[in-house]
C-alpha cells in the first residue's frame, strides 16, 4: 500500500488501524475497547487490555527463538568497556533487578527515579520497573541537584537508583553528591537509594538510606512480570515547559508498546534481528523510545553508547561504533553531526571505516539545517532522514516513513505526517491555513496511541497547555507550515522553549534564576543561533536603580547560578546589560522580536510597542557584543 493509503486509513478508521497494529504484540488480554475516554474526557487507547511491557520486550523473545540473540550492546569508550547481553541474559538481569526493587517495598504504581549515566544498568532499571508495574522517571545526568530535587518533589519516588559517577570525555562527574544535595533540597524524602559503585569514583554512602547495588542485588530473588492495564503509566519523563517547573509527561504502557513496535518497521524500515543504534541518552525521550523500548519490543539489537560524537576519542566515533557492531541505522541529533563536521570537515574519518552496514541515518531533536543534511549525505553516501517528534508524543509526528514509502527528500522538511497524526496548521484565530502559510502546528484529536494522556499530578496543566487554545486540537508548541505537496516544515517553537544541542530547555526558567540575583531588576532570555548547538541562550539584564556591578562580573555570576540550578547542559554563558527592554504598552517583553534581531531576521514592528527606540538600542548592544553583524 502507498503512504497515502496507509495514512488515510489511520485517520479515517483509526480503531481498525491500531487494532491491527496491536495484534502484532503478545498481550495477556487483548483489548476489546480500542479507543475510549477516561474520567478526564481524554481519548485513551486499548483501555481494557492487559499486558506487561518488559514481558513483551524480553520474555516473549526469549520464549520465541531470540534467547541467544544479542539484545543490548554496551560500548563505552570513556570507561574502556564493551559488553553484550543476549535476550536471555538481559531478561535475567532485569528479573533480578526487578526483585531488588520490589524488595524495597516498591510495587505497581510506585515511582522510582533513575539518575544514572549511560550504563547498561540504566536500561535494566527501566525495564525492571516495567516488569513489576512501577513507574520510572529517568533524570538526565547533566541536570544539577536542583532540577533533580524538583523532579523528586513532583514524582515522590519511594526509591532512587543511581550510580557513583558519570564520565564526560576525560572528566569523572560524581553523581552522589548531586543526589545527596537534591534530597536535601527536596521536601519529599525517598526512603531508599541504591547506588551502583563504578570503579572511576567511590560514592560515600548515607547510613540508613543508601544501599550498595551489587550487595543488594546479590540478596535478591528474580521477580516475575506483573500484568498491568494498558493505560497504567509506564514512565514519567520531565520536559521543559514555559515556566520554571518542568512538566511530567506521562506515558502509558499499551499504546506506547504498540506504537513503538509499529514505528520500527513503518518509520525506520528495520527488520527484527537487526542492529539499531540511537546515539542519544536514556535521559531523553529518544533514549527511552529508541535505545530501550522500541528496538527490544521489535526483537532488534540495541546499542547503548557511553561516549560523545567527538573526542571519545575522535570524530570517527560514530562510524567506528556503527561498523563494529553492524548497525543498520543511526539515529542522532543534527548537533552531533555538526560537531563531527567541525572536526572532520573533509570526512577523512568517515572513509577510515567500513560503513556499508548502515542503511539510513535518522535525525531529530531539532531542525535539520540543510548544510548539515548536505554534508552527511555527501560524506556518507547514505540517505539522511529528518523526522519531527517531541517528548509528549514519544514517537515521530512527521517523517519520511522508510518502511512505508521512501519519499523524495526536501531539505528543511520533516516530510509527511506519520500515521495517526492529523496535522493541521492553524492561524491565531484557530482557522485552518492554506499551504505555505505559517501558523501553529497542531494535531486534530484523537492523538494516536503512545501520546501523553496527562501531566503527572497536574491534569489542568495538560489541558491548558495543549488542548484549550484550539478546542479539538493538540497544540504542539511548534510553528511552521505545510507546502503544496503536504510536506511539513517545522520552523521553531512558538513559546519560550529553546533547543540547545538537541536538549530542550526553558528560557522562562533561566529568567526566574536570573531575576533572583539581587542586582537584577528585570531580564529576558532568548535563543540566539549557534553554529554547533543550533541555539544557545542569551540573557539581557536591567540593573536595579543604584546597582553598579561590573558587567563581566554580573555575567559570570549569572552563568554560575544557571549552571548550579539547571546544570551545565543549559550552556548559559552570557548576559548583556541593557538600560531598557522592549515592551508592549501593557508591559509584556517582546522576546520574539529580540530573537529576530539577534538572528538578523526581518521583523514587523508591533503596533503595541511602547518605545520603538528601545529596539535600536538593543541592536546596538548586540552589535557591540559581536552577536549581530555591524
Ligand atoms: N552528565 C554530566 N554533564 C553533562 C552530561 C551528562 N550526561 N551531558 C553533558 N554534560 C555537560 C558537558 O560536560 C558540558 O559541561 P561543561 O560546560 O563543563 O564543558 C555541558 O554539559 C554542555 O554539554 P553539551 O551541550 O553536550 O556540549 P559539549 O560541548 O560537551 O558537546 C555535542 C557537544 C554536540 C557533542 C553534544 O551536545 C552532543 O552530543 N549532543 C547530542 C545531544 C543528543 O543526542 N540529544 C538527544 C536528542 S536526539
Ligand atoms: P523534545 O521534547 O526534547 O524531544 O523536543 C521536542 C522539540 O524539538 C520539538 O517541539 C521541536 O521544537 C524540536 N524538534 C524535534 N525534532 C525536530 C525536527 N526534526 N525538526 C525541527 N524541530 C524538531
Amino acid at each position: 500500500m502507498s503512504y497515502q493509503q496507509i495514512y488515510r486509513q489511520s485517520i479515517d478508521q483509526p480503531e481498525e488501524f491500531w487494532r491491527d497494529k496491536a495484534q502484532a504484540l503478545p498481550w495477556y488480554k487483548f483489548p476489546q475497547t480500542i479507543l475510549g475516554r477516561d474520567e478526564n474526557g481524554i481519548d485513551r487507547w486499548f483501555m481494557d487490555g492487559e499486558m506487561n511491557t518488559a514481558y513483551m520486550a524480553l520474555d516473549h523473545h526469549v520464549e520465541n527463538g531470540r534467547a541467544e540473540q544479542p539484545a543490548l550492546i554496551y560500548d563505552s569508550p570513556v570507561a574502556d568497556t564493551k559488553k553484550r547481553f543476549t535476550y536471555r541474559e538481559l531478561r535475567d538481569e532485569v528479573a533480578r533487578t526487578a526483585g531488588m526493587i520490589a524488595a524495597q517495598g516498591v510495587g505497581k504504581g510506585d515511582r522510582v527515579i533513575i539518575y544514572m549515566p549511560m550504563i547498561p544498568e540504566a536500561a535494566i532499571a527501566m525495564l525492571a520497573c516495567a516488569r513489576i508495574g512501577a513507574i520510572h522517571s529517568v533524570v538526565f545526568g547533566g541536570f544539577a541537584a536542583n532540577e533533580l530535587a524538583v523532579r523528586i518533589d513532583d514524582a515522590e519516588p519511594k526509591l532512587v537508583l543511581s550510580a557513583s559517577c558519570g564520565i564526560e570525555v576525560g572528566r569523572v562527574i560524581a553523581y552522589k553528591p548531586l543526589l545527596d544535595n537534591a534530597i536535601e533540597l527536596a521536601q519529599f524524602k525517598p526512603e531508599t537509594c541504591i547506588i551502583l559503585q563504578r570503579p572511576q569514583a567511590e560514592a560515600t554512602m548515607n547510613e540508613g538510606r543508601d544501599k550498595d547495588w551489587h550487595d543488594t542485588i546479590a540478596e535478591s530473588e528474580p521477580a516475575d512480570c506483573v500484568p498491568v492495564n494498558a493505560t497504567d503509566p509506564l514512565y514519567i519523563l520531565y520536559t521543559s515547559g514555559t515556566t520554571g517547573k518542568p512538566k511530567g509527561v506521562v506515558r502509558d504502557n499499551g499504546g506506547h508498546a504498540v506504537v513503538m513496535n509499529y514505528s520500527m518497521d513503518a518509520m525506520y524500515g528495520i527488520n527484527p534481528g537487526e542492529v539499531f543504534w540511537a546515539a542519544s541518552d536514556v535521559g531523553w525521550v529518544v533514549g527511552h523510545s529508541y535505545i530501550v523500548y522500541a528496538p527490544l519490543l521489535y526483537g532488534c539489537t540495541t546499542i547503548l553508547y557511553e561516549g560523545k560524537p567527538v573526542m571519545t576519542p575522535d570524530a570517527g566515533a560514530f562510524w567506528r561504533v556503527a561498523s563494529e557492531h553492524g548497525a543498520k541505522a543511526i539515529f542522532a541529533a543534527p548537533t552531533a553531526f555538526r560537531a563531527i563536521k567541525k572536526v572532520d570537515p573533509d570526512g577523512e574519518l568517515v572513509r577510515q571505516y567500513d560503513i556499508d552496514c548502515i542503511r539510513t541515518i535518522f535525525m531529530a531533536g531539532e531542525r535539520l539545517d540543510p548544510p548539515t543534511y548536505d554534508w552527511v549525505t555527501e560524506k556518507t553516501g547514505k540517505p539522511v532522514i529528518d523526522h519531527w517528534w517531541q517528548t509528549e508524543t514519544g514517537c515521530v509526528i512527521a517523517g519520511n516513513l522508510q518502511g512505508i514509502e521512501q519519499m523524495p527528500v526536501k531539505p528543511g522538511s520533516a516530510t509527511m505526517p506519520a500515521p495517526g497524526f492529523d496535522i493541521c496548521i492553524l492561524g491565531q484565530d484557530g482557522a485552518g491555513l492554506a499551504p505555505n502559510e505559517h501558523g501553529y502546528i497542531t494535531v486534530k484529536l484523537p492523538m494516536p496511541p503512545g501520546c501523553l494522556p496527562t501531566i503527572w499530578g497536574n491534569h489542568s496543566r495538560f489541558t491548558e497547555g495543549y488542548l484549550e487554545r484550539f478546542p479539538g486540537y493538540y497544540v504542539s508548541g511548534d510553528g511552521g507550515y505545510m507546502d503544496d505537496d503536504g510536506y511539513v516544515f517545522v520552523m521553531g517553537r512558538m513559546d519560550d522553549v529553546i533547543n540547545v544541542a538537541g536538549h530542550r530547555l526553558s528560557t522562562g526558567e533561566m529568567e526566574e534564576i536570573i531575576g533572583r540575583h539581587p542586582a537584577v531588576a528585570e531580564c529576558a532570555v532568548f535563543g540566539i543561533p549557534d553554529d554547533l548547538k543550533g541555539e544557545i541562550p542569551l540573557g539581557l539584564a536591567l540593573l536595579k536603580d543604584g546597582e553598579d556591578i561590573d558587567a563581566d562580573t554580573l555575567s559570570d555570576e549569572l552563568k554560575q547560578r544557571v549552571r548550579r540550578e539547571i546544570g551545565p547542559i543549559a550552556c548559559y554563558d552570557r548576559t548583556l546589560m541593557v538600560k531598557r527592554l522592549p515592551k508592549t504598552r501593557s508591559g509584556k517583553i517582546l522576546r520574539r522580536i529580540l530573537r529576530q534581531i539577534a538572528a538578523d531576521q526581518q521583523y514587523i514592528m508591533p503596533s503595541t510597542i511602547d518605545d520603538p527606540a528601545s529596539l535600536d538600542e538593543i541592536r546596538e548592544i548586540l552589535k557591540k557584543a559581536g552577536i549581530v553583524a555591524g
